[in-house]
């Protein structure tokens, strides 16, 4: 496996990391199970990840539970653990609750990523409440760093405005090939900055390994109504996933690990793919430690110069 730092200066993780949003329950499909999730979390682990994410929000804390399980049989050392307080839990006295339940169903003493989820707009909460009360957590030693998601440059500048010993470590965000919103902005200046950014749906919840086609969509409850999975979307990105395979054969790796290692284009992106069983992380595993020539980049950018998504 393949290191990086997270972040200017920041603790070494896997250049490729774990989603278990997988794990959150059967809203991923009637396929997931608990002991496949696990398994693909330990073969990821056996494999040199180290990086995997949750969130209290996957299954309502569910995720976070049937991680700990790995965790246990794994090693507590072996894994950067990093969560997510929901958006719905931003004011001091439930970030301070929110942290002490996802440590509890993960069954360790310290988070070493904790991420804010997203900006939240309904409850209004101030930034200021929020960040200062993950500023006393990690001052009392129960997060090793402090994240967020979701944010724009403006959400970024003002978070970071607000701590007075630590900064931002990373911002997770949505990046894959087909939805790109974040290089306007945010990867510019996170790299200038030396934040990491966590690339979330880095294979497209599926559609950038080629195995969805119009004939073939997904029907379970996360992508039965996602905009990418529509059958227009599905057509146009036909000549994407041809040129993923021809460029994947010269290295013999699969579309999807083309997509990945192209996002690690960046040195500051860290994909962090889903898996619901042991072979799909040993897939994504297998993306890191090489990487596409500029004549492949240049290529892959002109076929996405020519694919219109509509997404939003
Ligand atoms: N911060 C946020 O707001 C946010 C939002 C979304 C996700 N996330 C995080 O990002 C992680 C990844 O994003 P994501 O789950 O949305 O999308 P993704 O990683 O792009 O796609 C995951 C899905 O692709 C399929 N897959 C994975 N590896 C594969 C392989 N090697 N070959 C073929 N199919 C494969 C699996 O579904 P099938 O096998 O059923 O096709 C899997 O459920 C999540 O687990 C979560 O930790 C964060």
């Amino acid at each position: 496996m393949e290191y990086v730092s997270l972040g200017r200066g920041g603790p070494t993780v896997s250049a490729v990391g774990l989603g278990m949003w997988q794990a959150g329950g059967k809203a991923w499909g009637a396929d997931v199970r608990d002991a496949d999730c696990r398994k693909a979390m330990e073969r990821a682990v056996d494999l040199g990840i180290n990086l995997v994410d949750t969130a209290e929000a996957y299954g309502d804390g569910h995720s976070e539970q049937v991680m700990s399980r790995a965790i246990k049989d794994l090693g507590r050392d072996r894994v950067f653990i990093a969560t997510k307080v929901g958006g719905w839990h931003l004011r001091a006295d439930d970030v301070k609750k929110a942290c002490a339940g996802s440590l509890k169903r993960l069954g360790v003493r310290e988070i070493d990523l904790y991420q804010v989820h997203w900006p939240d707009p309904w409850s209004q909460v101030p930034l200021r409440e929020t960040m200062k009360a993950l500023e006393a957590l990690h001052r009392a030693g129960r997060v090793r760093n402090i994240g967020v998601s979701n944010f724009a440059v403006r959400d970024l500048e003002e978070a970071r405005s607000l701590l007075s010993r630590t900064d931002i470590r990373s911002n997770q965000v949505r990046y894959n090939m087909l939805q790109r919103e974040v290089e306007a902005e945010v990867i510019p200046y996170c790299k200038r900055e030396g934040i990491a950014i966590l690339a979330w749906s880095p294979i497209g919840k599926g559609i950038l390994t080629g195995k969805y086609h119009d004939g073939k969509r997904p029907t379970d409850r996360i992508r039965s109504d996602e905009d990418l999975f529509k059958a227009a979307n599905l057509r146009a990105v036909t000549p994407l996933i041809r040129a993923l395979r021809t460029i994947g054969r010269a290295h013999g790796k699969t579309p999807g690990q083309v997509a990945l290692a192209w996002l690690r284009r960046h040195r500051n992106v860290v994909p962090i793919p889903g898996a619901k069983r042991p072979s799909q992380s040993q897939e994504n595993a297998d993306a890191a430690g090489w990487s596409l020539s500029a004549r492949e980049l240049r290529t892959l950018g002109a076929v996405l110069r020519r694919i219109r998504i509509d997404t939003f």
